[in-house]
């Protein structure tokens, strides 16, 4: 559903739109979302999983209004895990049933609006918020739906998983040391908390599906005991999220059809052994609904070629826009856009603007020889955990979020100013 294509002249065109026009109106740094391709992943999310699952789209990856109003009308529902993803959500116009929050740490505030709002989920992580949701659901006279973190003793890393001492994190309950248990026999003594389920997110970036399997196995086994111990048959479990994208041409991962089959027919093995009705099944997945539909598009300021080294190729963003290859060594690729070149591939770095030598876009790639300042040139596969994980570093505005469709493009977020950012400064 991708609409990026190179023309002729070798300007790159995305949702019917020349990128020169878009920094031109734009300007540049900035995120360029296509919204086809944006709904058309919704859907196939959406369509893998319906009608006997849900999509929670994760809103950390990337939220905005319109987005909401976009996961809203393609049939997904939205996991929030602060007040401002909230804010966001609520001003988007997504039914409250259809929002989950989540959170290690949610303040009082927070479950009081989400409470107040009706959100038809929050996923307790620890026993003081079992306490506190029960007492803002009793002061509110409502029943809220909650469903409780258990934390499986997976953990997943990109290409392989281990098993961790579960212990040794912030998230979650743990199975192993029995605070899952106990945390359900509490939330089930709670009059004000309506326990409908069991939640595990095991990681992000992840391409096998053998993690998945031993967290529904697990968290299909606590079902189980909790069946045996109380009586009840809880009838939900979110698998929560993390399927992985391809960040360059070597990732190769799975389509939404291929995972539902995977997830359903592990929960359908797993409850068949332990004899307990199928429950409903919930995935969270952000980076995979958003990460590729957008680039982020960068002018080159500077070239500099390293004699035997490699060629350094500043653009005007950097560390602040992109955070991902300092923070995680995330890998990316580049290409030149705004013009075509019969130039031999030469080895760069793309390095941002930024008054430190880890402020790296883009850590080994290809850009033809002749690149030169003024050049416009793409980062792909941004859509994800790039604007919503910006700062003003160096002062700098963070980029607007630019969608395109039908030849058509308008900003989601506008281009923060140095006004926005004095405005804070009131000391
Ligand atoms: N559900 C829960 C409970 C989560 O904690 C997360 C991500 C997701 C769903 C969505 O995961 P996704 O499908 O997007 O991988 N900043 C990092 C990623 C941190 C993810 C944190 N939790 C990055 O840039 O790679």
């Amino acid at each position: 559903a991708r609409t990026v294509h190179r023309g002729a002249d070798g300007v790159v065109t995305v949702g019917g739109m020349d990128v020169r026009a878009l920094a031109e109106e734009f300007g540049t740094p900035a995120f360029v979302l296509d919204e086809a391709d944006f709904r058309a992943r919704c859907r196939a999310w959406r369509d893998a999983f319906a009608p006997d699952a849900d999509v929670f789209y994760a809103g950390k990856a990337f939220l905005s209004r319109a987005v909401v109003r976009w996961l809203r009308e393609e049939g997904l529902n939205l996991d929030v895990c602060t007040g401002g993803e909230l804010a966001t959500a609520l001003a988007g116009g997504m039914p409250p049933e259809r929002i989950a929050l989540h959170g290690n740490n949610k303040s009082v505030a927070e479950i009081e609006r989400a409470v107040a709002a009706g959100v038809g989920r929050v996923v307790l992580d620890s026993f003081q918020e079992v306490e506190r949701v029960a007492e803002v659901a009793r002061r509110h006279g409502v029943r809220q739906r909650v469903q409780i973190r258990v934390t499986v003793g997976v953990e997943a890393h990109t290409h392989e998983f281990i098993a961790t001492a579960h212990e040794d994190q912030k998230f979650g309950l743990a199975l192993a040391d029995g605070s899952a248990l106990e945390a359900v026999r509490r939330v089930l003594a709670a009059d004000s908390l309506e326990l409908v389920g069991l939640h595990s997110h095991i990681g992000s970036q992840i391409f096998d599906m053998a993690g998945f399997e031993v967290s529904a196995r697990r968290v299909v086994g606590l079902l189980r005991e909790v069946r045996d111990r109380h009586g009840v048959e809880l009838p939900e479990i979110d698998l929560g999220g993390g399927l992985g994208i391809a960040y360059t041409p070597d990732d190769d991962p799975a389509e939404p059809h291929q995972i539902a089959k995977a997830l359903r027919d592990i929960v359908h093995r797993e409850c068949e052994a332990a004899g307990l009705a199928l429950p409903r099944l919930s995935v969270e997945p952000g980076r995979a609904v958003v990460g590729p539909t957008a680039f982020t598009l960068y002018e080159v300021g500077t070239v500099k070629p390293l004699e035997g080294l490699r060629t350094y190729v500043s653009v005007d963003g950097g560390m602040s826009d992109n955070i991902r290859t300092a923070l995680y060594d995330a890998e990316y690729s580049v290409a030149l856009v705004s013009r075509a070149s019969a130039a031999p591939p030469l080895l760069v770095r793309v390095v941002g603007k930024h008054c430190e030598s880890g402020d790296i876009v883009v850590r080994d790639a290809y850009l033809p020889s002749d690149v030169a300042p003024g050049d416009l040139v793409a980062v792909p596969a941004t859509g994800a955990y790039c604007r919503s994980m910006a700062s003003n570093y160096n002062h700098t505005p963070r980029p607007p979020v630019v969608a395109v469709a039908g030849g058509m493009a308008g900003p989601l977020i506008r281009r923060e100013t140095e006004e926005d950012l004095l405005r804070l400064d009131v000391g």
